[in-house]
């Protein structure tokens, strides 16, 4: 039974090990629960084109300190939702206003 616990215990661990390798850079600084989220739906839509650390590919890097379309969280919102004429899809069809926030967000905290 207790050897039961401890390899399932392990288990759980090694599990939780290999999660947080998969996710994007988030170890600069404490980020609240949303913010994770955010990296994760990052991650899952955006990096395609911005790359997995936001530092670009076919979508300019966003980790830069000025934003084209304004680097505030109601501009990045609005480039989230309403897409931008470069190639930046729109995206309010797919993900909710309070999201495109989250990642805005996220993005702010790179
Ligand atoms: C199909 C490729 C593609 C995907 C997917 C994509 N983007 Fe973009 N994104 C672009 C391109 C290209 C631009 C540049 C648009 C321009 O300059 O007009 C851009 C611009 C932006 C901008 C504005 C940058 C600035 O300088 O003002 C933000 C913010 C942004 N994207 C965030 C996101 C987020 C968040 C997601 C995921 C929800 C995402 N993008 C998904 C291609 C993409």
């Amino acid at each position: 039974m207790q050897a039961a616990c401890l390899v399932a215990g392990v288990m759980l661990i090694m599990a939780g090990c290999s999660q947080q390798d998969n996710r994007p850079e988030t170890r600069k600084q404490q980020q609240t629960p949303a913010v994770f989220q955010s990296s994760q739906k990052f991650a899952e839509l955006c990096a395609a084109c911005h790359g997995v650390r936001a530092r670009g590919g076919v979508g300019p890097d966003l980790t830069v300190s000025r934003f084209k379309y304004g680097k505030d969280r109601a501009s990045i919102k609005k480039s989230i939702l309403e897409g931008r004429p470069g190639g930046m899809p729109a995206f309010g069809a797919h993900i909710k206003p309070e999201d495109a926030a989250a990642l805005a967000d996220y993005l702010l905290s790179l």
